[in-house]
């Protein structure tokens, strides 16, 4: 059976889109779903291309026993034809991801949403960018993604 691929997308994938795709990752491990699917994470920036996520994202995420191994990527238009779902975290990389989409000549695109619109115990349109801030920050975008990440995997089960 072909699996269903999904990639999370945010500017740098070094703190937000690397937590999504560990935290979703660790969610089809408990569910057993993992042989089904196919999961990875991409910037729409390249400055961080080739290092580990954030030490902030890391540790905050261990604390929740979620490992995020992942390296930096930056999107490249081939991701639209090998992707069922690519999934950004804020406004701004969802409007770099469909520009990128409108430069590209393949008319099998995937399908491009918000991770926000799968939310259900949070506020927030967007996940918000903790590069910049405090150590808090980086606790709320997990609580955060552990919300609509699983609302994600329950619209498409
Ligand atoms: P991310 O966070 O998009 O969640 O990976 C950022 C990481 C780096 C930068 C901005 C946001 N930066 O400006 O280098």
């Amino acid at each position: 059976m072909k699996k269903i691929s999904v990639l999370f997308v945010c500017l740098g994938n070094i703190c937000r889109s690397p937590a999504a795709e560990a935290i979703f990752i660790n969610l089809l491990e408990k569910k057993g779903l993992t042989d089904s699917f196919c999961v990875d994470s991409a910037g729409t920036g390249h400055w961080h291309i080739g290092k580990k996520a954030d030490s902030r994202m890391r540790i905050a995420a261990e604390r929740r026993d979620i490992n995020i191994l992942s390296r930096a990527r930056q999107i490249t238009t081939q991701d639209f034809q090998q992707f069922n779902y690519i999934l950004a975290m804020d406004d701004s990389n969802f409007r770099n991801i469909q520009n990128l989409k409108n430069r590209s000549s393949s008319t099998d695109y995937a399908s491009i949403k918000k991770i926000q619109n799968f939310r259900s115990f949070f506020n927030e349109e967007e996940v918000p960018d903790p590069y910049f801030g405090g150590d808090e920050g980086f606790d709320h975008v997990l609580d955060i993604l552990e919300d609509s990440v699983s609302g994600f995997l329950e619209s498409i089960s």
